[in-house]
């Protein structure tokens, strides 16, 4: 009966989503999900049994595009293989791609059925059925269902929130979105124009979702945005909250042990924030600051507006405030113009700053961005080279940072079982993964642990009250 269906709305529909890209992506397709929950659809780890295929594409650079087409390719045959045994598969592309090249994937890859920007989110129901009504037009007539608009209304005022036992399987740590786009126009980054104009969302919202967070058992949240040190919600007073003042806000939180946020540009590491660092031990002593690279050549040419030695002070400022502060990284290399001087600029920031973690990336042209006028290009062996000797530097870093934790005692997260039977994992405060002799009932506790190696990427410890005995 379609009666007793509305009341108790079994999921009979699966989706799979394939995340690209950053957190936010990530965040964003447990939103997807959530949204999807009410009209029936659960999700599946099996692409080869979903109803509905979703790619949350990532625009960041050149390959990442090129891989959704690729995907996309993969998909028509499982589409296609579906097909022949009498069922069929939708499919949807989302993110940043799909914000950028809309009508340009729907020409190209007529297997897509819908096309929607990360600000249209919450429409992805209402898209769904659009696009479902199209399916029995011949091929020749459908059209993608594609919405690449920047609403008025608030997203997240529209976004469902997950039920509390899908939040409980989602684990103890999770991402919470406070601010999204970006106004500092890198001259290499897309992203102010795939997801627009900074926007901030009020501090109640925060709040409440972090409650919901909390009440289903996350120990750890993390704080997302693409420049989420530049957040400046409003209050219930109508005044301008910062990311510093929310921090504090959280702290107040029982129930809330860890916080974290990225990715934060340096202008915006404002002296509230790190005084948040100095006063709040949930506040992890691991931040991520990019600085690109070390030359203040091509920092001007980035516009990012600072300078090797603004950076170097301003790590200064914030380890006087947390003296244990580990740092993570961005850098590129092969800006156009860059020299071999430039580079060894970038070098010297990296062997100055002292990273625990870094990611590097070759430069590319994205369209539309004010790099992609400027001529002299490095050539792609240079950028190669210059890239593997970088890479060599920070992995040396991290190798550095892990072994200088050998013989501490750190507060690990228990998350989850390890891959060895008695073993359980978690992380440092430091984000370092942690593995260590501990029996399941410990999952979900803070544990002090006592750090006596290291392996590929992650340490190895044994609970202090254990060593003590
Ligand atoms: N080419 C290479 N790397 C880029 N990034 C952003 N745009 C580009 C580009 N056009 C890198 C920056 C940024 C990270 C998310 O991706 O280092 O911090
Ligand atoms: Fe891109 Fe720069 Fe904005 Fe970061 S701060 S999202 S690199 S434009």
């Amino acid at each position: 009966m379609e009666h007793e269906q509305t009341l108790s709305p079994t999921p009979q529909k699966r989706v799979f989503i394939k995340t690209y890209g950053c957190q936010m992506n990530v965040y964003d397709s447990d939103r997807m999900a959530d949204a999807l929950a009410p009209h029936g659809y659960a999700p599946t780890g099996d692409i080869a049994q979903a109803d509905l295929v979703l790619l949350n594409t990532c625009h960041i650079r050149e390959k990442a595009s090129e891989k959704v087409f690729s995907e996309l390719g993969r998909l028509k045959e499982l589409q296609g293989e579906r097909r022949a045994l009498g069922g069929d598969m939708m499919i949807g592309v989302a993110g940043c791609v799909a914000q950028a090249e809309g009508e340009e994937i729907a020409r190209r890859a007529p297997v897509v059925d819908l096309v929607f920007g990360p600000q249209a989110y919450h429409r992805l129901p209402d898209m769904l059925q659009r696009a479902e009504g199209q399916r029995h037009l011949h091929p020749a007539l459908k059209r993608a269902v594609v919405d690449t608009d920047f609403p008025e209304e608030d997203k997240f005022a529209h976004l469902p929130a997950a039920k509390k036992d899908v939040t409980v399987a989602r684990g103890l740590t999770a991402f919470l979105t406070v601010q999204e786009g970006c106004d500092k126009f890198c001259s290499f980054c897309v992203v102010p124009y795939t997801r627009g104009a900074e926007v901030s969302r009020p501090v109640h919202q925060v709040l409440d979702e972090a409650r919901r967070l909390v009440e289903a058992g996350v120990k750890e949240i993390t704080l997302l945005g693409q420049n989420v040190n530049a957040y400046h919600g409003v209050d219930a007073a109508g005044r301008s909250v910062g990311l510093g003042e929310l921090a504090y806000l959280l702290a107040e939180m029982s129930g809330l042990e860890r916080l974290r946020y990225t990715t934060s540009h340096p202008r915006d590491m404002d002296d509230a924030l790190i005084a948040a660092h100095r006063d709040l031990p949930l506040l992890m002593p691991y931040l991520h600051l990019p600085v690109q690279s070390g030359s203040d050549r091509i920092l001007k040419m980035m516009n990012r507006k600072h300078t090797g030695a603004d950076y170097r002070a301003l790590i200064e400022r914030i380890k006087t405030a947390r003296p244990d502060m580990a740092l993570s990284g961005d850098f590129i290399v092969g800006f156009p113009g860059e020299t071999d001087q430039d580079f060894e600029d970038t070098l010297a920031i990296i062997r100055d700053v002292g990273y625990a973690s870094a990611y590097s990336f070759k430069y590319s042209t994205r369209p539309g961005t004010p790099g992609a006028n400027l001529g002299d290009q490095v050539a792609e062996e240079v950028k190669t080279e210059r890239l593997y000797r970088l890479q060599e530097l920070v992995t040396n870093q991290t190798n550095d940072f892990h072994a200088s934790c050998v013989g501490r005692t750190l507060p690990v997260l228990i998350e989850r079982l390890g891959r060895m039977p008695g073993q359980v994992g978690g992380r440092s405060p430091y984000l370092q993964a942690v593995h260590l002799e501990g029996s399941a009932d410990l999952i979900g506790s803070i544990q002090m642990v006592e750090i006596i190696g290291t392996s590929t990427n992650s340490l190895v410890g044994r609970l202090a009250l254990a060593a003590a005995a």
